[in-house]
């Protein structure tokens, strides 16, 4: 209950969360990064060098935002580790009957520990034999305590509804389970190192994009009175695009809709007018002028493109520009902005921004 807990002087919990993410990425890191070996230590996972070796497969379950940073997990699994891995909505994976393999590794998130979706799932799979850890919030809850491990994320109560520290958080988790499992299989140390003094550089950074708020309340505004908004980005952008639009429709109730860039053009790019703006994630990576061509796509359809990245570009209508840091972490930062563009467009809009309507904290019920 959002009365226990102090709201630090801002106007709301979703406000206070936010800004609170430089801290809360150090609480998450802390004590788990070793610089001498740029292996992490991750002391809740209960798994040895030997079964880490064993795993072909990592299957990631979780519910809203949860899910969508499962989604930003895997990739940071499969680039850093090697391990193919996939993220599904955890009621979706139950009711498909999953077939449960013994080299499959299953990670279930939750902020609360109590979602419904994602506690069956965790049972279903136990009763089948599946190794499951648990990436969650609240210590004690009940999918930490019927987990066979783990990885806390320390980030302290999230009281508002929509999530956003535990997000941040739980993409932070991944990546160092991403380095504890690719430096006992073959992530060089060179690139642990890389991972390493780049999850040291996360809290600055956020601190740095956080300085950007006045400009982006100026972006939200100009952009809220709009009836929709598609949020494009290409693979390490997607999962982005997906929490971006995500926040953006549960607390401002502006139709949002993600999608991978290369899909527009086989059907949504129908949408596109000046009356559907586009949020564009365009990191610098190897897909830069590919997310560059797209924009061009969407300007000569009249699109109107808040473009989200590291540099600017005259394709674009506004930019936000956010420090750069390991290709393989920079979508946690790309993240931070679009939280600060929903927040605000849901404030110009007058909406209950902590309690939006229709929505729980926590799903307990099915
Ligand atoms: C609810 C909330 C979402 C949250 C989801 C999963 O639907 O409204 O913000 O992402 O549950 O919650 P969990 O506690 O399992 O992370």
């Amino acid at each position: 209950d959002a009365g226990h807990y102090d709201n630090g002087g801002y106007e709301h919990y979703l406000l206070k969360e936010i800004s609170e993410q430089p801290d809360t990425v150090a609480r998450t890191l802390r004590g788990r990064i070793d610089d001498r070996f740029h292996i992490a230590h991750l002391g809740g996972l209960n798994m040895d060098a030997r079964e880490i070796r064993s795993f072909r497969r990592v299957k990631i379950i979780g519910c809203g935002s949860a899910y969508y940073s499962g989604q930003m997990g895997a990739q940071l699994i499969e680039e850093l580790a090697r391990i193919p891995a996939d993220a599904e909505p955890a009621s979706e994976f139950r009711y498909r009957s999953p077939v449960v393999e013994p080299d499959t590794l299953y990670v279930a998130i939750s902020q609360s520990g109590e979602t419904y979706d994602t506690l069956v799932a965790v049972q279903e799979l136990k009763r089948k034999g599946g190794r499951v850890l648990g990436i969650v919030n609240t210590v004690g809850s009940a999918i930490a305590r019927e987990t066979d491990g783990g990885i806390y994320l320390h980030a302290g109560p999230e009281v508002s509804v929509a999530s956003t520290k535990a997000f941040i958080s739980t993409a932070v988790a991944f990546a160092l389970l991403a380095l504890h499992l690719g430096r006992v299989r073959d992530l060089s140390p060179a690139d642990g190192r890389r991972i390493c003094e780049g999850l040291r550089r996360l809290p600055e950074q956020i601190k740095e994009i956080l300085t950007l708020e006045d400009r982006i309340k100026e972006l939200a505004k100009k952009y809220a009175d709009a009836p929709g908004m598609m949020f494009v980005g290409r693979v390490r952008g997607y999962p982005v695009a997906r929490e971006g639009a995500q926040k953006l429709k549960e607390i401002s109730y502006v139709h949002a809709e993600a999608y991978p860039a290369s899909e527009l053009k086989h059907g949504p790019l129908a949408l596109i007018s000046p009356e559907l703006p586009t949020v564009a994630i365009v990191p610098d990576d190897e897909l830069l002028d590919k997310n560059l061509t797209t924009l061009g796509e969407i300007r000569a359809r009249h699109g109107r493109i808040l473009m989200v990245g590291h540099r600017t570009s005259e394709a674009a209508d506004d930019c936000i520009v956010v420090p750069k840091n390991e290709v393989e972490l920079d979508p946690i930062l790309l993240t931070i902005p679009l939280q600060l563009f929903a927040y605000h467009a849901a404030v110009a809009l007058d909406r209950d921004v902590d309690r939006p309507r229709n929505l729980a904290k926590s799903v307990t019920v099915e």
